[in-house]
């Protein structure tokens, strides 16, 4: 399987799938010479998700992961014409979630500016409930203090305390971390909106998502074998590798550099 994203994010979904399917093989890739992904234009976004698509595509992957929804956001209906394998999404999941969960009928959304400019969320929020209303908060700060060498700090709270006041203010009793970033800092979440408001994000979701798929189109490994994963970044590995060990909380081997120039070649 390939999983990828902008960065470290997606190790939240990997963890959840390793967990769910530790007889299956993965490859992730983290572009974090492109990082973050959030404010940049959703058509160039779209451009790297395609290039990483058929980069993961070409390693023989048998179903592609998009750990990101801000990628998700950009290119999701593309990737699944384009490429020969299944991909599967994170906002789909979540959409779903939080509408089965909302009481009150007034779900949140934290997310990055292209997630939220994209409107993916309301549309797939809206075809589940049409009478749900979706408030949503890009949070431009949050992905480069998650990234960086300490994410525990109080400018995270603040920067948390500041992007869930509106939400608050709605009323909303339930919130949607839509940035697969944002699970790596729960607590902060969890004690910022108090214990009424449930928290929507995608790893388990989408793990079992990928877990149908792989079992309905039989493709499954044989359930006896132990599955290896490997990592790859468009940065710098030894940076990933420290970063990675914390937040996947799994043992991580070797992390190989890949060029932005082999990604476009791969395109
Ligand atoms: N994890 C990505 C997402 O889910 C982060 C986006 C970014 O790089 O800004 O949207």
């Amino acid at each position: 399987m390939g999983v990828f994203d902008s960065g470290v994010g997606g190790l939240t979904v990997l963890h959840e799938c390793l967990v769910t399917l530790p007889h299956e093989d993965f490859v992730y890739l983290g572009d974090h010479a492109r990082l973050p992904y959030g404010p940049r234009p959703l058509e160039e976004v779209r451009g790297f998700a395609r290039e990483i698509g058929s980069f993961l595509e070409e390693q023989d992957v048998k179903l592609i992961v998009v750990a990101c929804n801000t990628a998700t956001s950009a290119a999701m209906p593309q990737l699944q014409s384009e490429l020969t394998v299944p991909v599967i999404g994170v906002i789909a999941p979540e959409a779903r979630a939080a509408v089965q969960a909302t009481r009150n009928r007034r779900v949140g959304l934290l997310a990055t500016q292209g997630t939220v400019d994209g409107g993916r969320y309301r549309e797939l929020v809206h075809a589940h409930d049409a009478g749900v209303e979706l408030v949503s908060v890009a949070c431009p700060r949050l992905v480069p203090l998650i990234e960086s060498d300490d994410p525990y700090t109080g400018e995270t709270e603040e920067a948390v305390r500041e992007y869930a006041a509106p939400l608050r203010d709605a009323g909303v009793d339930t919130v949607i971390l839509g940035c697969t970033h944002y699970p790596l800092i729960r607590p902060v979440f969890q004690r910022v909106f108090g214990r009424d408001v449930t928290l929507v994000f995608s790893a388990e979701e989408t793990a079992r998502e990928v877990s149908d798929t792989l079992a309905r189109k039989r493709v499954e490994n044989d359930t006896s074998r132990t599955g290896a994963y490997r990592f790859l970044t468009t940065g710098d590995p030894d940076a990933f590798r420290e970063m990675g060990r914390r937040f996947l909380q799994l043992p991580i081997g070797g992390v190989e550099h890949v060029s932005l120039a082999e990604l476009g070649a791969a395109a």
